[in-house]
């Protein structure tokens, strides 16, 4: 019965991403189909990895049950030509062996934790450190190399995936059990817009976000360096040489890190600025003006002038990493078959801040038995 149900969902499958390679099936603000499932890959210990392609509006998403990764997203420039916009690779093996986190869902904490050490209520913990002496991303196996629970649905005119992840109680040294829910909705206007849930059964810390690398002029295309951006943001976190924050929040004006009015991601990235040695380039965390909110609200724009394509940012959260993919060093080969190089692509991670269980400061991460963290994240694509 299973195997019979699951060979009708393959067939559609195929027709319809058929039908829409072929151009012909554009979804219109109608609603779309039912996101379709494929076998993507298997990993060493036998798991199967499935990739889910889903369209509305204009948008084409395809996303991997590893690490809820965003494999390739499809917009249209300003003459109606469809390009990947977000790095990534074309088989599991190499997710597996080498991906900086590209399109991934990152959990249980966005950025670094300094000496991956933190105390709540007393009790001191060890996390997992995967960078330096500190912890990145959840630690050596975060959310990002774990195969999620997903389900495809459809609502009204919005096309999604359910995401279910339960990270055991200690994994990568955090405490309770963390049950963690991202839903992914495609909408009638082919906005990408990720819901991220979360609860637990002994105090934790939570800071959950996703990592795609945007190159709005297409993957493999080049560098960003023209692309042109704005961020809502008066201040920023300034780093010491570990990329930690030291604990301020540094005003933007007359910086490199002024993009309160929109400029080229290139024009000051070559400043002689301590804090972009540090990052080797940017790879800071802006304060957002609007602070936490419990809509989500605009605050930051990317548009590539040579294909008029537009990513605008929404959140609800406090903070943005921006990293100007200064890490990418030629090493790796991408789905297009190109090779990455440094600046080939651009993070907009939306989040609170990195270290906030070490800066007392900081919107808290802290989240509790009882309590339900709840944050929304919508890209809007136009051209
Ligand atoms: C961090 C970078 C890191 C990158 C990994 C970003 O979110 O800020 O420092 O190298 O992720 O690809």
């Amino acid at each position: 019965m299973e195997t019979s149900r699951r060979t009708v969902i393959a067939a559609a499958a195929a027709a319809g991403v058929a039908a829409a390679t072929a151009g012909t099936a554009h979804a219109s603000g109608a609603g779309g189909r039912k996101p379709v499932k494929e076998l993507f890959g298997t990993l060493a210990d036998g798991t199967k990895v499935h990739r889910w392609s889903l369209e509305n509006g204009g948008t084409r998403l395809k996303v991997l049950s590893y690490g809820g990764v965003v494999q390739s997203l499809e917009i249209p420039d300003r003459r109606g030509r469809y390009r990947n916009v977000s790095l990534g690779f074309a088989n599991i093996e190499d997710y597996v062996a080498s991906s900086p986190y590209f399109g991934a869902l990152i959990g249980r904490y966005g950025n670094r934790i300094a000496k991956g050490r933190f105390t709540l209520d007393g009790t001191a913990y060890q996390l997992s450190v995967n960078d330096g002496e500190n912890s990145l991303h959840g630690g050596a196996k975060g959310f990002d190399k774990r195969v999620w629970d997903v389900e495809g649905f459809t609502s009204g005119s919005d096309v999604g995936l359910v995401l279910h992840y339960v990270s055991g109680d200690g994994e990568m040294g955090y405490p309770g059990t963390l049950r963690a829910t991202v839903t992914y909705t495609l909408t009638r206007d082919g906005d990408w817009r990720i819901d991220y849930a979360a609860t637990t059964d002994k105090a934790t810390v939570v800071n959950l976000t996703s990592h795609v690398y945007w190159n709005l002029a297409g993957e493999g295309s080049g560098s960003i360096y023209d692309h042109e951006l704005s961020i809502a943001a008066a201040r920023y976190t300034p780093v010491d040489s570990g990329l930690i924050p030291t604990g301020e929040l540094a005003k933007v004006a007359g910086t490199p890190f002024d993009f309160r009015r929109t400029k080229a991601v290139g024009e000051d990235i070559r400043e002689a600025d301590q804090q972009l040695l540090y990052g080797q380039g940017i790879d800071h965390n802006w304060v957002l003006d609007k602070g936490i909110t419990a809509r989500p609200e605009h605050i930051a724009t990317l548009r590539d002038p040579s294909s008029g394509r537009t990513l605008k940012i929404a959140t609800t959260e406090p903070g943005l990493q921006f990293y100007s993919g200064n890490f990418l060093d030629g090493t790796l080969v991408g789905s297009g078959d190109h090779i990455y190089r440094q600046g080939d692509a651009l993070c907009l991670e939306t989040q609170h801040f990195p270290d906030s269980p070490n800066q007392p400061s900081f919107p808290s991460t802290v989240l509790r038995p009882g309590e339900t963290y709840r944050t929304t994240t919508v890209h809007s694509f136009s051209a």
